[in-house]
Formats: structure tokens, C-alpha cells, sequence
């Protein structure tokens, strides 16, 4: 892999903290390392590799600097307007906010699914909403072979998908505070809630799971329907995927390009009360598949339960193996 020079906006947030991690997990070969965050955070010292940089409040000047790629995560507002400026600067930028993700120009990656489509960014490329990303992975194969028809996404997603407020606001309740981040307490509770509602009456998170999984799996025939759950879990993702092939399928077969399909854990051996749990992924990278079994209701059908540390897979690793795409593109 080449030597880049790489920013990171948001580099104080949870995602953003993520991102110098998993960069240094990785052995990612850093030549230069900018850390931008608001004025609040300007100042603070973080670590990379036993070195420390000091973090700067996010400007329209900041791109000036020798940038080859910038990792943004500080929301949707400060990728609308920072994203265009860093791009004509001649960066490119690795998007986890919402924002560009469904733009017709703009690839939406998962390496494990679609490497393909870094050939075609223009200087932005989005990194996709934290449960879709963990679900594509296992339909990929899937799609593959026996063609998916509908897919019923149920999730159970961790308050760490809030970021720093989502995980004061489980700590809060549970010490009988008031919540601040959610409309009501997220401990001892569920919120069938994330994101707001939209007028068609789904969640805007439920459309990006709808919306999302067409486009990096590169087929709009296939029907799609969600309903995102926040529960109090602090890290990781599970969702309940309902699946309908066109196909006729052996269960043996469904078990084998699981297993073979490389970012999957397949922990799945209900016997002896084997399989994949929140409190198991929190700082991995894998995503991890149990409860695999025919959908009898259904000619073609199969349930599956999907879990994953929505900080990691769900947003900082997945963002850096995009970047490990473009560096080995470049
Ligand atoms: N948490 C997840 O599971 C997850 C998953 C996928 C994607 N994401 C996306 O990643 C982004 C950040 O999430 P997070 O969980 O890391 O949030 P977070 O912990 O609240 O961190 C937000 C970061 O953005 C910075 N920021 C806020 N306003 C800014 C501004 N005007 N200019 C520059 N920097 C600014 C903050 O800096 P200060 O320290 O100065 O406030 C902080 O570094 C969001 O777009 C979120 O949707 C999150």
C-alpha cells in the first residue's frame, strides 16, 4: 500500500476516535495526519502511533493542506459544506454522514460487496448507514446464487448509533436521569424510532436500510422493507433479516457461502446456545451471523440474525477499507 496524507473531520467523535484505531490496527502507511473537529474540541491531543496531534477547528481554509483523502464524520451538515470544498481542493473524500449516499454520482461502498464502484467516484464516495452495512455483507452470496426477492429488515440497534448523547442518555436513565437525546427513556426500554419520521410514515433511518441496500447491491427489483428498533444496548447492531429467494435453496448451501464469505463469523449452533450477541462484537470487525434457518411460511424463504459493532464494521473500519481500495487504485 502507498503512503497517504489523510485528514479526519471529526476526529474527537466516536466514529472519528474510531478511525485513528482502526488506521493504526491496520498498519495504514499515514505520510501526514490532520485532525479537524469544531471550535469546541479545537486543541485537544490525540494519538496516533505513539505520536500526538493536536486537533484544529475545521475551516474553508483547512483544505489547503497537503490532503489526499479525508475522512469525514461530523455529521450530515458539515459534510454538505465542507465535502464540495476539501473535493475542489482535489481530495477525495470518504462521507459517513447521510448526505450523498443516494446521489445518482456518488458510490456508496461496501468492499465486501461492491469494490467494484470505487472505478467510478468523482471525488466523493459514501460510506453506507451503520445496520445496512452489516446486512449487505451476508445477502451478497446469497443474491448471488439464488436471487433475493424481499428482504423484512427488524433491527435492535445499540444507543452508540447517537454517539457520545446516545450513550449519556442509557447512563442517564439508568440512574433514574431525565433523557436528552431521545423523545423518551432508552433504558429498561425500546423506541421503534431512529431518525425522524418521515411523511410516508417509515423513519428516514428505515428508508437508508430500504434505499441503501438496492444501491450497493446493485438491484432495484428487489423489494425491501424495514423497522429500526433503538434498544438499550451500548455497542452493536443486530437486525432480524427476513429473506424470499426466486430460487428453490438448500439450507447446506446457505450455511456454506456464509462461511465462506470472508468478513462473516457464522456463530450458529443453537444446540449448545451458540450464537452472535451484542455484547460479543463490541471492538471487532467481523460481522457475525447465527439463527440461520428456513422460513417455513414461506416457498423460498430464510431468516437469519445479523450482528455487528456499529462503531467499527458499521462506520470507521468500513470507511478505512474504502480508503485501502483507493490507495491501491491510485
Ligand atoms: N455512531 C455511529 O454508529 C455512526 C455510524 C455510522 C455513521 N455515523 C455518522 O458519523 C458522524 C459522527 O458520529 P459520531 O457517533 O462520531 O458523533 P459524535 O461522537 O457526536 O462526534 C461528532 C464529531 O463531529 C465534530 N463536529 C461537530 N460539529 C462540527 C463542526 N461544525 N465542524 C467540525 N467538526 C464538527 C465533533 O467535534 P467536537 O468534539 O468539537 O464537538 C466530533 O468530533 C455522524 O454523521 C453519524 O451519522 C455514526
Amino acid at each position: 500500500m502507498k503512503k497517504a496524507k489523510i485528514a479526519i473531520v471529526g476526529a474527537t467523535g466516536m466514529v472519528g476516535r474510531t478511525f485513528l484505531k482502526v488506521l493504526d490496527e491496520r498498519n495504514f502507511d499515514i505520510d501526514k495526519l490532520y485532525l479537524f473537529s469544531s471550535k469546541k474540541s479545537a486543541g485537544t491531543k490525540l494519538k496516533f502511533k505513539e505520536k500526538e496531534y493536536t486537533v484544529e477547528e475545521l475551516t474553508e481554509d483547512s483544505f489547503k493542506k497537503d490532503i489526499d483523502i479525508a475522512l469525514f464524520s461530523a455529521g450530515g451538515s458539515v459534510s454538505k459544506k465542507f465535502a464540495p470544498i476539501a473535493k475542489e481542493n482535489g481530495i477525495i473524500v470518504i462521507d459517513n454522514s447521510s448526505i450523498w449516499r443516494m446521489e445518482r454520482d456518488i458510490p456508496l461502498i461496501v468492499p465486501e460487496v461492491n469494490p467494484e464502484d470505487i472505478n467510478w467516484h468523482n471525488g466523493v464516495i459514501a460510506n453506507p448507514n451503520c445496520s445496512t452495512i452489516q446486512c449487505v455483507v451476508p445477502l451478497k452470496p446469497l443474491h448471488d446464487i439464488f436471487k433475493i426477492k424481499r428482504v423484512v429488515y427488524s433491527s435492535y440497534q445499540a444507543v452508540s448509533g447517537s454517539g457520545v448523547e446516545g450513550i449519556n442518555d442509557l447512563e442517564n436513565g439508568i440512574n433514574g436521569k431525565e433523557n436528552k437525546k431521545y423523545p423518551y427513556q432508552i433504558a429498561y426500554n425500546c423506541l421503534p424510532h431512529i431518525d425522524e419520521f418521515t411523511e410516508n410514515l417509515y423513519t428516514k433511518e428505515e428508508i437508508k436500510m430500504i434505499e441503501e441496500t438496492k444501491k450497493i447491491l446493485g438491484d432495484s427489483n428487489i423489494k425491501v422493507t424495514a423497522t429500526t428498533v433503538r434498544v438499550p444496548v451500548r455497542y452493536g447492531h443486530s437486525v432480524s433479516v427476513n429473506l424470499e429467494f426466486e430460487k428453490e435453496f438448500e439450507l447446506s448451501k446457505v450455511f456454506e457461502l456464509l462461511k465462506n464469505k470472508k468478513g462473516i463469523v457464522l456463530k450458529d449452533d443453537p444446540r449448545n446456545n451458540i450464537y452472535p450477541m451484542p455484547v460479543d462484537v463490541e471492538g471487532q470487525d467481523e460481522i457475525y451471523v447465527g439463527r440461520v434457518r428456513r422460513d417455513y411460511s414461506l416457498e423460498n424463504g430464510l431468516n437469519m440474525w445479523v450482528v455487528a459493532d456499529n462503531i467499527r464494521k458499521g462506520a470507521a473500519t468500513n470507511a478505512v477499507q474504502i480508503a485501502e481500495l483507493l490507495i491501491n487504485n491510485i
